[in-house]
């Protein structure tokens, strides 16, 4: 066996020979910094001349940039970012890869838009040979906006996947993602049965949950698609494997809520629906939950389920305001995330840009810091992922991405005269998008440099 000084010096040679120190503005959060506008202290570090020391894909240290260089002084291995702000990658809560296309298509609401556009385009993975490079490009764009990890629907078909899972692997991406079960309510070339999806679904948990850093949803698509016999297939499988994921929709829109009153006239609200079966529960998370009540919040809060809070989708689709005071009232985790196709735009800074105008419109305040906590370690919690990622805590994997304030004539102009670092973020998400990440890596990796 090897031990004593000999080991430790070779493991020590090994993991020196591979450190990479980042020089430039470090930001990351430790916890919520609240709604308060002074955040609660210990929330978050920010080391204006700062740096960040990467080995091995993991994060070894963020700190000031004279402490960091004097512990690893090899100036060779040292990247200079200037002044850029360098933050853990963005982590998107809910999005759906198939709806690329869909992207600004019109439609007076949610259920027309699902009928007229959306269902039409989904149709089309039933094709593996459509859905690779679709799930190539949706992911590429993920990386140019500066998104590391997400939480992503495919279709109903299990190819789509497989297309998915395919070219996340790729590219080296922490990505969680799951087959669509809909077995009612929806057009014939979209339906599976409550059989049928649960051994697709079983077949594509034992072939890609846990692989490398792919990890499975298992995914309704939201109540009205699904039988009680589906959703107890749902709730079985969620039992089975609690380390699972569970995506699906609620309460979005009030013709869906109607709905749902309709279908199941037993239930006692939209969210009762879910947790007869199971499926409120940690790793579980529920798209909108705009049209929700305080019970089903603290049910929500008590079960350790989690919102995804989609401003732009909501604003473009006409659903309603999340309450995010609401939600902090009854404990709620929630996060901030795309949507596309309902939302459209693939940016986190934009969407954290209509989330901070959705509060304005309910007469509250959504603070920047918390903003871009709730799109990096808010969203890593929600996910129950915050030992791997979305900080630059040491040990957790290093996806970061590198923003540029001097991106736009407009956003050097008002970075410059910010004071606070209240009042850079409040600028960066209100002008910044896809043109201010200037790059994105992947386990210490450059993985997308902007053109
Ligand atoms: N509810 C059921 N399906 C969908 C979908 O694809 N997008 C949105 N925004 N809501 C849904
Ligand atoms: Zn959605």
């Amino acid at each position: 066996m090897r031990s004593g000084p000999n080991f430790l010096r070779g493991f020590m040679m090994a993991h020196l020979t591979d450190l990479t120190v980042h020089r430039g503005s470090v930001l990351h959060f430790l916890g919520d910094p609240g709604s308060a506008i002074e955040p609660a202290a210990g929330s978050h570090e920010y080391f204006e001349d700062g740096a960040l020391a990467i080995a091995d894909g993991k994060v070894v240290t963020a700190g000031p940039a004279s402490d960091v260089l004097a512990r690893y002084p090899r100036e060779d291995r040292v990247v200079d970012h200037g002044r850029k702000l360098l933050l853990p990658g963005f982590i998107d809560t809910h999005i759906h890869y198939p709806q690329t296309d869909v992207i600004a298509s019109g439609g007076r609401g949610l259920l027309d838009w699902l009928r007229d556009y959306t269902f039409p385009m989904e149709q089309r993975f039933g094709d593996i040979a459509h859905a690779r490079p679709v799930a190539d490009f949706f992911l590429d764009e993920l990386l140019r906006n500066g998104t590391t990890t997400a939480l992503v629907f495919c279709t109903v078909h299990p190819q789509s996947a497989e297309a998915f899972f395919e070219s996340a692997r790729q590219r080296r991406l922490r990505m969680i993602a799951g087959k669509v079960l809909m077995d009612r309510h929806c057009p014939d070339y979209l339906q599976d049965t409550a059989a049928t999806g649960e051994a697709q679904t079983r077949e594509l948990i034992g072939k890609w949950h846990g692989r490398e850093r792919l990890l499975y949803a298992l995914t309704p698509r939201f109540a009205a698609t699904s039988t009680t016999e589906q959703l107890a297939s749902v709730g079985r499988m969620a039992r089975e494997f609690p380390d699972v994921f569970i995506q699906t929709h609620a309460a979005e829109n009030l013709e869906e809520v109607q709905w749902i009153r309709d279908v199941f006239p037993d239930a006692r609200s939209y969210m009762d629906v879910y947790d007869r079966h199971g499926l409120l529960r940690e790793r579980a998370v529920y798209a909108h939950c705009i049209h929700i009540d305080g019970s089903d919040r603290e049910r929500m809060a008590h079960t350790g389920a989690a919102a995804a809070f989609c401003p732009s989708s909501n604003l473009y689709l006409g659903s309603g305001l999340f309450d995010i005071e609401a939600a902090d009232a009854a404990g709620l985790r929630f996060s901030i995330a795309t949507d596309i196709g309902g939302g459209n735009n693939f940016s986190l800074l934009r969407t954290m840009g209509d989330a901070y105008k959705v509060a304005q419109l309910s007469g509250k305040l959504l603070p920047p810091l918390r903003a871009f906590y709730l799109a990096t370690a808010g969203a890593a919690r929600v996910l129950r992922l915050e030992d791997r990622i979305g900080s630059f805590r040491p040990g957790t994997e290093a996806d970061f991405i590198v923003l540029d304030p001097d991106a736009t004539p407009l956003l050097a102009r008002r970075c410059e005269q910010a004071r606070t670092l209240s009042e850079k973020l409040l600028v960066l998400l209100a002008l910044a998008d896809d043109r201010a990440v200037a790059q994105t890596w992947i386990l210490g990796r450059l993985q997308h440099t902007r053109a």
